[in-house]
């Protein structure tokens, strides 16, 4: 039986494809390509070692989901597919339930149709809103600040719900913190369209001259040299915890939240200065405002994720960033 990854073909989906692979795992990739290229496809079967079948469906099509149910034999779902940026989602909010919401709920529709009740779904650390509690557990009181936040904890809620009706469904909610870095072999990785919003991103155009200089939003933070701090991830890494979610889902029952996060964070200009050394490029930048929703700190207990999955991140910051430049030097 194989495992249905569904954004399969997107930043994190593409990685954890390729881990999945490497491990043996059967897997079918489905994606709508509405942010990922096809070339990608080609990519996960050159690192993953064998071929897959590969579906362009979108969540929101019932039928296109069906079909995919009755020609494959899923076995359980890890479940990438989304929207993503929070000022995006802040403009379109209608888009981003209809995807994310909408969408999530056709497919556990269709999955309950088949019997397949194993999940892995992307959630976030932004389930944790504005809280200052640092480090977020994941019995944190929860809130949001846009409706892209409001997507995740709705779905947390859904498949809490799903769980709860029956008690054959098994769904890890992996709350990421922030996933950055790229795949070794520099094939793989973030290059979203337009102007970064996230801070790697951004940073590695910079440092390819593609931007001129990064803006640090807000200095004055109640942090050690007053820019945000945050729990950064190397992609891999997740993509690894996973594998060990979805073994979690074949011999648990419920659902589970869980952080997976590093436990450490470094503030803005740790990052670059982080980035500089690992690169050898200078990366300008100015102080600027705060950006409007943003906190100060933000890292997790990972201490479930070691109890439960016998999973950590094994990745420090330098070789996040080495991976990002390696991945960004080499775009055109
Ligand atoms: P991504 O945009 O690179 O990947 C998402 C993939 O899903 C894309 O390939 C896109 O084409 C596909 N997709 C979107 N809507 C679809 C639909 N309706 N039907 C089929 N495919 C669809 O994003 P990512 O960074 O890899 O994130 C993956 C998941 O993790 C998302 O759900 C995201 O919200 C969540 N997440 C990401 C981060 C992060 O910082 N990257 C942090 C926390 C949670
Ligand atoms: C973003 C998302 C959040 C998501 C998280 C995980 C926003 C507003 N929030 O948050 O929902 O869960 O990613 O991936 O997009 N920074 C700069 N200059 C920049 C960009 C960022 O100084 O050009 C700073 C930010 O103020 C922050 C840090 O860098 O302190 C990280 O920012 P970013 O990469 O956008 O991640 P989050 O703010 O954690």
């Amino acid at each position: 039986m194989a495992i249905l990854v569904t954004g399969g073909a997107g930043y994190i989906g593409s990685h954890t494809c390729v881990e999945l692979l490497q491990a043996g795992e059967d897997i079918v990739l489905l994606d709508n390509f509405s942010n990922a290229k096809p070339e990608v496809i080609d990519r996960i079967r050159e690192l993953g070692g064998r071929d897959f079948p590969l579906y362009a469906v979108d969540i929101l099509h019932r039928e296109g989901l069906e079909k995919v149910f009755a020609r494959e034999e899923i076995e359980a779902v890890i479940h990438f597919a989304g929207l993503k940026a929070v000022g995006e989602s802040v403009a379109i909010p209608l888009d981003y339930y209809q995807n994310n919401v909408a969408g999530t709920l056709n497919l556990c529709q269709v999955m309950a149709r088949h019997g397949c009740k194993k999940m892995v779904f992307s959630s976030s650390a932004t389930v944790y809103g504005t809280s200052t509690d640092v480090p977020f557990r994941e019995d944190s009181p929860l809130s949001t600040t846009n409706p892209y936040g409001s997507t995740k904890r709705m779905v947390e809620d859904i498949l809490r719900d799903l769980c709860a009706s029956d008690g054959e469904w098994s769904v890890c909610l992996l709350r990421y913190f922030n996933p950055i870095g790229a795949h070794k072999s520099g094939l793989l990785g973030e290059d979203p369209n337009g102007i970064p919003n996230n801070l790697l991103p951004y940073i590695a155009r910079v440092a390819a001259g593609k931007l001129k200089q990064l803006s640090v939003y807000g200095d004055d933070y109640d942090t050690p040299d007053g820019t945000g701090v945050r729990d950064y991830l190397h992609v891999v890494d997740l993509a690894i915890g996973h594998l060990k979610a979805l073994d979690f889902t074949r011999s648990h029952k419920g659902a589970e939240a869980i952080n997976l996060g590093t436990g450490r964070g470094y503030s803005v200009l740790e990052v670059v200065k982080a980035f500089e050394k690992a690169s050898g490029v200078k990366v300008p930048y100015q102080m600027a405002p705060r950006r409007p929703g943003d906190i100060a700190t933000c890292y997790a207990d990972p201490t479930k994720a070691k109890k439960l999955l016998n999973w950590q991140a094994a990745r420090e910051l330098e070789e996040m960033c080495a991976d990002t430049w390696n991945f960004t030097s080499r775009q055109g």
